[in-house]
This record gives C-alpha cells, structure tokens and sequence, in this order.
C-alpha cells in the first residue's frame, strides 16, 4: 500500500545574522512532528532553507565589504552557520533551499511573468513607508506610534516605480479562507488578521523594487527585482519542482500539510501567500500554524538589543536533546514564552535526570542485579497491582497522537511524562528490593514487575523519538528493545518485548546538573563567545568634518627626547615624561599609556607631541603637552601605540 504523504516546513531564515534560540525552537518543532509523521508510518517532506535577498541583505555585506552571495555564503555554510546548527540540532530536514539557487531564480522569474500576465501584477508608483528590518511595506494608516507594527522600529520614506499585486481582489476569497476553515490556526490569529488587515481593506501589495539590486531580476523590465516576499514565499513549491527541472516532487507533495510559522509573519502566510497562490491558481497549503515567540527579559530576542542567546553554547553545554526537549516541554507552541536558563536547567534536572533518567537506570539496574540482565519467565499480570501502570501506558500512544495532531507538543510530552511518573510511584509500591530478599517465592513476581517497567519505558521511548531521537534511541537499546519492539505500532501493543528480554547496561543519559555551576560557566562561556564575535581589529571612523589649513597650522607638533619616563602615585593610566623639547628647558608631560609601557622601556626615545595645548592638571601634577599615539580597538579592547621617531632625528623638530 502506498504511504500517506505529508509535507512540512519551516520559514526559510534571513542569513542576515547568526541564528538564536528563537529560531531554533521553530526548527526543531518541525523537526519533531517530521520525524513523529515519519514514525507514523507517513512518506514525508520536511523543508527548511534561506532566505538570501533583499536590502537588508545587501546592506549589511556592504558595511562587511564583501558581496551579498559571500556574505550570505559564510552565514549558511560558514563555520558554526546555518547548516552547522541544523546538524548540530540533529534536524532531519529532507531537503534544504536557498533562494538563490539557480532553479529557485528562474522559477520565481516564471512566477513573477505568470502573475503578470494574467493581469494580478501592475505598474504603478509606491509611495509610502517601509521598515528595512522586516523587509515590509507600510501605509501612513497602519503604523502604530508611527513606527513599524510588526517590529516597532523606524521605518523610512520610500517612493518608486513599482510593480504592485492586486491583493484588494482576493479580500473575500481570504476572508472566507480564514473565518469560515481551520485554513489558521491557533485560532486566536485568524481575529487578528481579519480585524487589522482584512477589515480595515486590503491594500494592492508593492511587488518589486528599483531602489537596490540584490534580488531576483524582473526579467521583462530590467531595473525592477522582485519583492524578496514574493521571492520567499515561493520557495514551498520551488523546492519540490515547480517550474523546474532540479526536482519532481510538486505533484507528489503539494499543497502542504502545514508550513509552521513564527506570529509576526502569519499576514504574508495567510494573506498573501493564499492570494499568490489563488491567482496562479495552484492549491493552498492545508494549513498554517502560527507559533508563539520565544522571549527573552519579556521582550523579543534580537542582536540589536544585545540579548540574543546562542544555541552553540546551550546545546554544547547542556547536551542537543536537553535544549530540544525543553523547547517544546516548557512552552505552549501557539503561544509566547519565555526563555531563561534557570528554567532550562530545571527542566533538565526534573524531567530528563530525575523521572526519565532515574527510572532507567533504576531497572535496568535491578535487572542485572536480580537477574544477572536478562528477565525469567514472569507471573501474570496482577490487575490490582498492575493494572493502573498497564492501562495508562497502553493508551498513550492514543492520546499522545491526538495532541501532536493538534502541534501541542507540551500536552503529547506532558502524557508521556505521565506514564513515567507513575512508573516511577510503581516502583516504590512494589519495592522489588523486598521482593529479592525471597527469590525462590517472589522470583516470577518481581520479573513481572521489571518486565512491566521495561514496557512503559520502552513504549514511552518510542514516543520520544521525535523529540529526543538520540537518547530515545539510548532508551531503546538499554531496554532491550530492538527494530520490531521499537515501531508506531508496537507504542500501542503492550507486551510486545519478549518475556526473557536482556537489558544493556549503558551510560547514564540524562546527569544531574549543578545550576549554580552551570549558570556560572553559560556567563563566561557567552562572554567568551560575545568577545569571539567583536570585530579582530577597529579602528575610529575618520570625521568628516573639515579643518581648514590655518587652523590646522595652529597646532605645533614637535619631536621630544625622553629624558626620564616614572609612573605616577596611585595612577594606574598615567606615566610622568621629562622631555628635552629642543627650547634647553625641561618639558613635562603626562600620558595615559602605562597600560602599554614600562617607563623604563621608553627613556632615550624619540617621540612626537603637541606643545601649544594650554597646561592641565592630572593627578595633582601638571601636563605640558600630549605625547602623540594610534589607536585602534582589537577584539573589543582599545590599544594605545606610541609615536617612535627615528632616533636621527632632533629634539625640538617640528611637525608638518
Ligand atoms: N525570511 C522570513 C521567512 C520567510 S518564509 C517564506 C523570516 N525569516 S527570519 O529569519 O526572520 O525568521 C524565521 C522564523 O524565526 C520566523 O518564523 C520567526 O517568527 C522565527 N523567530 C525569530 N525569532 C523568534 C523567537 N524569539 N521565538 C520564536 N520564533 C522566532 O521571517
């Protein structure tokens, strides 16, 4: 029989920085429920790519001096980049696109002909706002403060030739789409869609740019590139073939199952993209999912406010399958969380290490303890004793299925984390280590009871695959579990391991972790990271401002001879100079270079200083001058180089 199909994706990101943890938890939520379809027996397709045009793209290689293509380059396959993280997260995305590919560009040529000749694409002339950071356009009516509503930050005027897509035109059909289907989910955004955007009267859409060139060209009025929306939102159907020949998977996969999407771009999701697609007349997506942020001191997480976290440093530290199964344990994936290390240790420390970590190690233990690791046949089940731990593991796969249906994946871990916690309370019912104290009685009981242990692990494990594959796996293997014990449809048959099953002692999977001690290492591991990531070398920009020659004349720049160089009581900053100024009298002068220097180093030396500057006081001692210096900033540090002249040449020389 043929599988079902389901296709899945994620927004393709913005290379425009590196990735956090935001991003992460959006990825690995659709990493979890490919990998819980591909479990259920489904032929799945699980995309996730970059987002690689637009202006912000285009302006940050400028300030980097490199070209857009090599700057987006390095922040998708550069060391620790985009695909780095995804493998690090053990993602196990089927395909991965970049809008700059080759047959993503003539496919959204085609698309963009397409939509134009079938008359949704005009010219016109866009006047108006738009916010640079999200890539979005903006009528004077719908900012909010007069910012933008999506970011809140400034947009600028914009005005020029443009291409515009007839959105006005699909208002009812959209209308429809969202109140009248489960076409948005969670429900609470479909409101909010239709009473912001849709009610209000949609706007004719801005389609193309002229003001920048990083993008994909119009092909049929050169100047123009496509909208970067436009170019993106394309990808879920470029991706599988359409319009081109890189693959073949359109007819196979589309329309998508679901695209899971972040809350502030659910309108180009749900508005635009259904329009786009109305008009070209192709099938919409099943659905779309709107997902909560995750937030960090209340607030979005984002590098400008300096909070981002890095989840380099939180997977490298805590372990993969810690961060991945507290992204989607703690927070409701429709709504908005926030984020905090002390949560994410707590969860580690509850959850993974105490439960699920100790009930593993617990059996399998007394298994080998009791039965040298491998179960004797057992006594019957004990429907009072057993029957409580029996049932609940039995049904789980039931409920479990019907949560990660509806993309509760808190709600699918919080039933599996109830069936190890009763599992765990099963073991102090039954204190087997009573039950081995009189082998020859207890002996078929007590195997029972580590079978029945073994089972609601094993059957709880499966379930965790998509969340943790790694450790589940671990699980699995410890439990004595192999490929047929391990199936969708074992999850749903207890008693599947085999009576006289043998366990594998393995390495304890989920350790304790000391928050105090952790919490201390993230600090200075971000710290680190912080200070990696400053540029190796700054210096000032230069001013702009003009001088003009007389004034510039007016400062009297000479050689000086050091004659004695001390430091100065209870100055860390400052060294004392006498210096022969050429004029036969002792010249004194303070500078702030000890941090650099040892006086010593510097007597006899020959250095450059400007004498005309009114005296000043520091430290209680008067300054006669400034010794001349460069400075530049390395890895976040100022460093300070004092001007050596060549020694030939003499003191009291001037400067021009
Ligand atoms: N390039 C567009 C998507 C185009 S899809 C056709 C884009 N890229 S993005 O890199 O800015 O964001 C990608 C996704 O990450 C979005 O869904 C966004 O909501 C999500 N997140 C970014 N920060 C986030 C959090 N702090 N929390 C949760 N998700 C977050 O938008």
């Amino acid at each position: 029989m043929e599988k079902k199909r389901f296709y899945i994706t994620t927004p393709i990101y913005y290379p425009s920085d590196k990735l956090h943890i935001g991003h992460t938890y959006c990825t690995v939520a659709t990493d979890a429920m490919a990998r819980y379809k591909r479990l259920a027996g489904y032929d799945v397709m699980f995309l996730t790519g970059t987002d690689e045009h637009g202006q912000k793209i285009e302006d940050k290689a400028r300030e980097a001096g490199i070209s857009p293509q090599q700057f987006v380059d390095n922040i998708v396959r550069g060391d620790r980049g985009i695909l780095d993280l995804w493998k690090l997260m053990n993602i196990s995305n089927d395909r991965f696109i970049r809008t700059t590919d080759d047959y993503h560009v003539s496919a959204i040529q085609k698309i963009f002909k397409k939509l134009h000749d079938n008359g949704d694409i005009y010219k016109g002339t866009y006047k108006g706002k738009y916010c640079k950071p999200c890539e979005s356009f903006w009528t004077e009516s719908q900012l909010v403060d007069g910012k933008c509503p999506d970011c809140g930050r400034e947009v600028q005027d914009a005005e020029e030739e443009a291409y515009f897509f007839r959105l006005s035109k699909y208002a009812d059909r959209i209308q429809h789409l969202l109140e009248d289907t489960d076409f948005l989910e969670p429900r609470s955004r479909v409101n909010e869609m239709v009473n912001n955007f849709i009610k209000p009267g949609l706007e004719d859409l801005c389609v193309s740019r002229t003001s920048f060139t990083w993008g994909i060209p119009v092909d049929f009025d050169p100047g123009h590139v496509v909208y970067v929306w436009v170019d993106a939102l394309f990808n879920y159907t470029t991706a599988l073939g359409f319009l081109n020949e890189k693959y073949d998977d359109y007819e196979k996969f589309w329309p998508a199952d679901v695209h899971f999407v972040g809350k502030e771009i659910v309108r180009f999701h749900s508005i635009i993209w259904p329009a786009m697609l109305m008009s070209m007349e192709m099938p919409l997506p099943k659905k779309v999912f709107g997902h909560g942020w995750l937030l960090l001191d209340g607030g979005k997480m984002s590098k400008s406010k300096g909070n981002v976290v890095d989840p380099y440093i939180l997977a490298e530290m805590f372990g993969v399958d810690a961060l991945r199964f507290f992204l989607l344990r703690t927070f409701p994936f429709g709504s908005d969380g926030s984020f905090s290390n002390e949560a994410l240790i707590q969860t580690i420390n509850v959850d993974l290490a105490n439960d699920l970590g100790n009930l593993l190690s617990r059996t399998v233990s007394m298994v080998g303890k009791y039965f040298g690791g491998q179960l004797p046949e057992h006594q019957a089940e004990d429907p009072e004793r057993d029957g409580e731990l029996v049932a609940l593991a039995s049904s789980l796969r039931d409920r479990y299925e019907e949560q990660m249906e509806r993309f509760a994946f808190q709600n699918a871990l919080a039933e599996i984390f109830k069936v190890i916690g009763r599992a765990n309370k099963y073991i102090d019912e039954n204190a087997p280590w009573v039950l081995a104290k009189d082998m020859e009685a207890n002996g078929p009981r007590l195997a029972r009871v580590m079978y029945n242990l073994l089972e609601a692990l094993r059957i709880s494990a499966i379930l965790l695959t998509p969340f943790i594959p790694a450790s589940a796996n671990q699980v699995l293997r410890q439990t004595g579990a192999d490929g047929s014990c391990s199936t969708w449809d074992s999850a749903a048959a207890w008693g599947t391991l085999p009576k006289t099953v043998t366990v594998q002692r393995g390495a304890n999977l989920f350790p304790r972790i000391d928050a105090e001690k952790a919490l201390k290492e993230l600090e200075e591991a971000s710290q680190a990271a912080k200070k990696a990531a400053l540029p190796d070398l700054e210096t000032e920009p230069q001013l702009t401002e003009k001088v003009d020659f007389d004034t510039f004349c007016k400062s009297d720049f000479r050689a000086v001879k050091v004659k004695d160089c001390q430091p100065v009581k209870k100055s860390e900053k400052l060294l004392k100079f006498t210096l022969d100024d050429g004029t036969g009298t002792d010249r004194q002068i303070l500078s702030g270079i000890a941090k650099w220097y040892k006086p010593e180093d510097l007597i006899g030396k020959t250095l450059m200083a400007i004498v005309n500057l009114p005296p000043r006081k520091m430290m209680g001692q008067e300054s006669n001058g400034m010794l001349i210096s460069a400075v530049h900033t390395e890895k976040g540090e100022e460093c300070l180089n004092l001007l050596i002249l060549d020694d030939k040449i003499p003191a009291g020389a001037k400067m021009c």
